[in-house]
């Protein structure tokens, strides 16, 4: 039976169980408490209260000036809704780059007050100790490697990572820390196929792809993006199942035609 049927709530243990059977994880972001609540009760197997909130929501360029208070309030809605689906939650930049006490401190403020059951964090060995130190209070961790978009200023430009030999063996060394560290799954952004495959095929827990192929264990979407609200953003990996932007628009349309003509509200729709 799929874990759609099956399961209660999905735990860290069931990606697990998910990857050893070769069951595919789907996870999107969410933000707010609604489309929370139609993702989860769709049957996504995990929620990401991206840092993305920072270019889909506020309308920022990057993911860098989202704050912790904003990243735990969209979280804080997205737990309110959800049954089933597995809460995980960004850290934001500046948050645990410098300081593993910091790291720690904003994990735990994420998990008491929002009610979420994860954090994820971009990085390899640069960020080890806080995440040693985050797992190590009890906080599952879920790790994020290849295009890092907090790095984006570093990196220059959003093409895709770790084509070269150097950037893949350490994309490849990261991953297996990652692991060691205790990290329940890694996501990988934007790397070549083949070598998404080699990261998943190399490690036990379960390694969820944007932009990183089919051979791995799961698939992530910024919510937007897959749903046709984003218009300006279209890369080779996206997917769009629906375009919410035309559909809102004739909607919206429609009724500013009803108003302006005095066709709404009509008697049935008045006291
Ligand atoms: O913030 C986000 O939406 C993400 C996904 C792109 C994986 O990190």
């Amino acid at each position: 039976m799929s874990i759609h049927k099956s399961v209660k709530k999905v735990t860290t243990h069931q990606l697990r169980e998910m990857k050893s059977r070769g069951e595919k994880i789907a996870m999107l972001t969410a933000y707010d408490y609604s489309m929370a609540k139609i993702l989860d009760m769709s049957g996504i197997d995990v929620l990401l209260v991206g840092d993305s909130a920072s270019n889909v929501m506020a309308g920022n360029e990057t993911t860098l000036p989202i704050t912790l208070d904003q990243m735990i309030y969209h979280a804080t809605s997205v737990v309110k809704a959800v049954e089933r689906a597995l809460v995980v939650v960004d850290l934001p930049f500046g948050r645990y780059q410098g300081n593993s006490s910091e790291a720690l401190r904003s994990s735990i403020r994420i998990m008491k007050e929002s009610g979420a059951h994860a954090v994820k964090m971009e990085g390899g060995i640069e960020i080890q100790e806080s995440i040693v130190r985050v797992i190590n209070s009890g906080v599952p961790v879920m790790g994020h490697l290849g295009l890092t978009p907090q790095s984006i200023y570093k990196f220059g430009t959003y093409t895709v990572r770790a084509k070269e030999e150097e950037e893949a063996q350490k994309l490849i060394e990261d991953a297996v820390l990652l692991e060691k560290c205790g990290c329940f799954g890694i996501v990988l952004e934007k790397i070549p196929a083949a070598l998404a495959k080699k990261v998943a095929e190399t490690v036990a827990i379960p390694i969820i792809g944007i932009g990183a192929g089919a051979g791995i264990d799961g698939q992530v979407l910024v919510m937007h993006d897959m749903l046709g609200i984003t218009q300006d953003f279209k890369p080779r990996f996206l997917r769009q199942y629906v375009d919410l932007n035309e559909i809102i628009s004739s909607a919206v349309n429609n009724y500013i035609k009803d108003v302006k003509s005095n066709d709404f509200p009509n008697d049935q729709e008045s006291y």
